[in-house]
């Protein structure tokens, strides 16, 4: 059967899909359905962060799948209780409780019912370039218009936008019925944005003054991908509420929201739910990427070689005009480039050549490869960007 033709015939267009069906992947590596072998420098968009397959996640998921692969939340569950007791040893300080989904739009979704039911209030305030989500609660809180506006009959009007790194547009926005700010301590889908170092001790500041929650949505930051387990580590905050999901299962489908234990004491039975979060496989899967991930000690190794691409990005933005800047942290990296055009044909002679490369907000490419990236995969990176931007150049 042809993957492509199939899809398009039968699949919703909601995806811009590059013409090519990933069949196999292990570590750094994929494979298309015609043999061809690509270094994976978008790891399913952050997720993969163990590489594809580990053995230890393949492992739990077969293990775990002859054991017990669904049952309901009517009930314990041995693995999500152990998943607990592991993300408390890696989360920020402040977050003791937690309720698992399964994708990052469901954990904001559940980050967001939780603020306005402790509060009380029914306003949060979010940022420009801001990306939570394609659900009606998380689109609504992500600024890029085109997302929002054929939907905006079913949008609720809790959200208000304020421009990123502005402390000020953020304090002149909070209101008597705000409950809660939400913000990607680095901004992934909007552009790889990070802001300067007082903004989230300031934003911290401005919620604490109000009576206002924090909530950090660290989907695509966390677990380990900037250098530290969470973003909102490097600036040391201590939110609310956060976000994670994308690569907390090494390449299965789990999202989780982590409270404060007071905050996620406002959740009664009944409050909130999933049919799937938390089910045995995903959390048994999630559970073998964390240990691995500490064992392998990946957010110190990202921080490491993040150093060392963003070094070798930067040489690259120097050599060629058309390059805007280089820019990131830890193994969440942007290479912004003048013109749309020019970014996307890179992405396409990258993948011609052997190498997946993402682009977002337009313009900037977008480098999230597993966090078991080394120095070799990065280098031979380097010199076929080199040589396709000394082509494509204007
Ligand atoms: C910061 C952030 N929040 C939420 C999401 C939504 O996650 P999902 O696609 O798993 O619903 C994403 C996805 O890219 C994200 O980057």
């Amino acid at each position: 059967m042809d993957a492509i033709k199939t899809t398009e015939r039968y699949i919703a267009q909601t995806y811009k899909r590059q013409p090519l069906t990933i069949v196999k992947g292990r570590g750094m590596f994929v494979w298309d359905s015609k043999g061809r072998k690509y270094l994976d420098f978008v790891a399913g968009v952050a997720v993969c962060s163990l590489g594809h397959c580990h053995p230890e996640v393949v492992k739990a998921i077969t293990t775990q799948a002859r054991k017990l692969i669904h049952i309901s939340n009517l009930y314990h569950i041995q693995p999500q209780a152990e998943l607990a007791a592991l993300l408390v040893k890696i989360a920020p300080e402040s977050i003791s409780k937690f309720f698992f989904c399964n994708s990052g739009a469901e954990a904001v979704e559940a980050a967001f019912k939780l603020a306005i039911k402790h509060t009380k209030r029914r306003k949060i305030i979010a940022m420009q370039g801001s990306f939570h989500g394609r659900t009606i609660a998380t689109v609504g809180a992500t600024w890029k218009h085109s997302y929002r506006e054929p939907f905006k009959a079913l949008i609720p009007k809790a959200f208000d936008f304020v421009p990123f790194n502005n402390l000020e547009a953020v304090e002149n926005a909070v209101g008597n019925q705000t409950a809660a700010v939400i913000v990607e301590p680095v901004q992934g889908e909007g552009g790889v944005n990070i802001p300067s170092d007082d903004y989230l001790p300031g934003l911290r500041k401005i919620c604490d003054e109000n009576g206002l929650l924090l909530i950090c949505d660290e989907v695509q930051t966390g677990m380990g991908r900037t250098g530290k387990w969470f973003a909102c580590e490097h600036w040391n905050v201590l939110p609310d509420e956060i976000t994670m999901a994308k690569a907390l299962g090494g390449g299965f489908p789990i999202g989780c929201m982590g409270a404060k234990k007071e905050i996620m004491e406002s959740f009664s039975p009944g409050d909130h739910a999933s049919t799937f979060g938390g089910n045995p496989l995903a959390c048994s899967a999630a559970i073998a990427t964390v240990k691995t991930m500490r064992k392998l000690k990946l957010p110190e190794r990202a921080a490491k070689m993040g150093k060392y691409f963003l070094k070798s990005l930067n040489e690259l933005a120097e050599k060629y005009r058309c390059i805007k800047e280089a820019r990131g942290i830890g193994l969440l990296l942007g290479l912004e480039m003048n013109e749309k055009s020019t970014a996307e044909t890179i992405v396409v002679k990258a993948r011609e050549r052997g190498f997946l490369i993402n682009c977002t907000a337009d313009k900037v490419l977008r480098f999230v490869p597993p966090l078991i990236v080394e120095q070799k995969h990065i280098d031979s990176l380097i010199s076929e960007l080199d040589c396709i931007i000394a082509e494509v150049k204007k």
